[in-house]
């Protein structure tokens, strides 16, 4: 099809001069008008994929799912997006085509603790109507146990081949376990003013308004429209660009979660403000880490408090230094460098400010390797074609269709030596575990690492402990929770403490059989890896 060039500069700059203008308020769920919505005032309405219990309904990000401890969760799940995509993808990267057309979903909880059948398998799509679904589709009800404790998870498209164009389109939403005794007993600032998600992504936009993603590859001899990574030219948050929100002098707690396909953010405030970090990703942290700077991959999220009464200016912004790819890549450029701006009125907040943020969070166990079951190598690379394009992304040179190799115990504790062979950070993902990186290691010789590897593909017997002698690299403190994303710097070997959760279902371990086939997956969260293929299937045994 006949697409509009892209953006101009001039469309660009129109964008970047309403910043200062600070025109649109920062929304919580912003409205569509029909399948459209407007990313910013000075910008033509962009048509969206959307989630919503109805097409009136339907935003961008999708609606928050609000869930209750021990109370599971259960969500019917259809499929009415139209009969062709709006944004190219590329047929020669495994992807789902499905004989009749149609545009395929699946939903993936990320971060929760469900039963393979309802964790979203990429093999588990299906098109409007279910006229077609995937291999691994059997239900279009979905159970979310709720089983673990409260936190941030959000939810998202997983089809095979298609994530990066069907979050690109907008499928992306929240999802908010709350545990009320244990929550208002730690005195967070509630309620829908004063706790906030901010969901980050960058997107590009044609003239006309709709989204763009490249339809031609990089290296299109290989691939005519895959390239290795997405980075867009205006930052939205909450679905609109650049925005503004105006906040008294008071604390606030903010839920940022990247949604982004591929860009890191290294998030900063100005006029001298901090974020009081109190989780990341689905767990909070043992006790609160204050901190100048937060650096999120695409899946990450902080959980963080900002105490705007400490402001001594009326404005802050909130601002962005990390270079695309990260961490090698570009640096931002003013206009890059800026996400949202703060208002802060002046004099004292309507209400007293009763909310703290406790000296002790939640207690949590201490990550080490004492107990665990099992030490498993997984080595990340990147295949370059003779031009020295990107053609894939492998872990362990294998396939995400090559037979499964990962088969931890259920309710198991493990170690993964994640081997980082490429020039990129990956935010690393696992279906169903927790996990926290404990030690960060530079390779020596990482080339010739590197080259015994690709002959050998085995980190034992090309004597990784001995390559793994470098400097050790600081994990900061916010970071140590039990995440479900992991940044893997490159060149190193990152100790990785993996938890595997047990899934109950009527408060029984679920029993898992060769029904539960394929089960989960992990992954590269960056999302043009990932669809390229920095997947592999992970399947739990008894
Ligand atoms: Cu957030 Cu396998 O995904
Ligand atoms: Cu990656």
């Amino acid at each position: 099809a006949q697409q509009p060039p892209p953006v101009s500069e001039a469309v660009l700059h129109q964008v970047a001069a309403s910043l200062q203008m600070h025109v649109d308020k920062l929304p919580h769920m912003p409205k569509l008008f029909g399948y459209t919505l407007k990313f910013h005032r000075n910008l033509p309405a962009t048509t969206v994929f959307a989630y919503g219990t109805s097409a009136q309904a339907a935003t961008v990000p999708g609606p928050t799912i609000e869930s209750i401890r021990g109370v599971s969760t259960r969500v019917t799940w259809e499929n009415h997006l139209p009969h062709s995509h709006i944004l190219p993808w590329d047929p020669t990267i495994p992807t789902t085509i499905p004989k009749h057309g149609g545009v395929p979903t699946v939903v993936h909880l990320h971060g929760g603790v469900q039963p393979p059948e309802s964790d979203g398998s990429a093999l588990a799509w299906f098109n409007s109507d279910f006229k077609e679904t995937g291999p691994a589709w059997s239900r279009s009800t979905y159970t979310y146990p709720n089983i673990q404790h409260s936190g941030n998870l959000w939810y998202h498209d997983h089809t095979l081949g298609l994530t990066r164009a069907n979050l690109l389109a907008g499928l992306i939403a929240a999802y908010v376990l709350r545990d009320p005794a244990f929550d208002a007993k730690m005195n967070l600032p509630v309620g829908p003013k004063f706790d906030r998600h901010l969901m980050i992504f960058d997107r590009s936009f044609y003239k006309d308004g709709s989204l763009y993603l490249n339809y031609t590859g990089d290296n299109p001899t290989i691939h005519p429209q895959w390239q290795p990574e997405y980075f867009g030219e205006a930052i939205i948050v909450n679905g609109k660009a650049w925005p503004y929100l105006r906040v008294q002098r008071r604390k606030y707690r903010f839920r940022i979660i990247n949604v982004s396909n591929a860009r890191y953010y290294g998030l900063a405030l100005t006029n001298g403000l901090s974020f009081t970090v109190v989780g990341s990703d689905s767990s909070y942290l043992p006790s609160p880490v204050t901190t100048q700077r937060i650096l999120l991959s695409p899946a990450e999220t902080f959980d963080v408090v900002v105490d705007f009464s400490t402001a001594t200016a009326t404005e802050s912004i909130l601002t962005n230094d990390a270079p695309y790819p990260y961490p090698t890549g570009t640096q931002p450029d003013q206009l890059m460098g800026q996400v949202m701006k703060f208002i802060i009125k002046p004099g004292a907040p309507s209400r007293p400010d009763t909310s703290r943020v406790p000296a002790s969070l939640a207690p949590s166990q201490a990550a080490t390797i004492v107990g665990a079951s099992l030490t498993r190598y997984i080595t990340l690379y990147e295949y370059l074609s003779k031009a020295n394009l990107s053609s894939h992304l492998y872990i362990n040179g294998k396939s995400f269709l090559d037979p499964v190799t990962e088969t931890p115990k259920s309710g198991s504790t493990e170690v993964w030596e994640v081997i980082n062979l490429t020039g990129d950070n990956h935010p690393l993902h696992i279906h169903l575990a927790t996990f926290q990186a404990i030690r960060v290691q530079q390779l020596v010789d990482e080339q010739g690492f590197l080259n015994c590897m690709t002959r050998k593909n085995n980190a034992v017997a090309c004597n990784v402990t001995g390559h793994a002698t470098g400097p050790i690299l600081d994990i900061p403190a916010h970071e140590r929770a039990w995440k479900n994303i992991v940044k893997i710097e490159p060149g190193c070997k990152t100790t990785v403490v993996v938890h595997f959760n047990l899934v109950e279902q009527n408060n029984a371990p679920y029993p898992f059989d060769a029904t539960s086939a394929p089960g989960y997956v992990y992954h590269c969260h960056i999302l043009d890896h990932e669809d390229n293929e920095m997947i592999r299937p992970l399947k739990l045994v008894k």
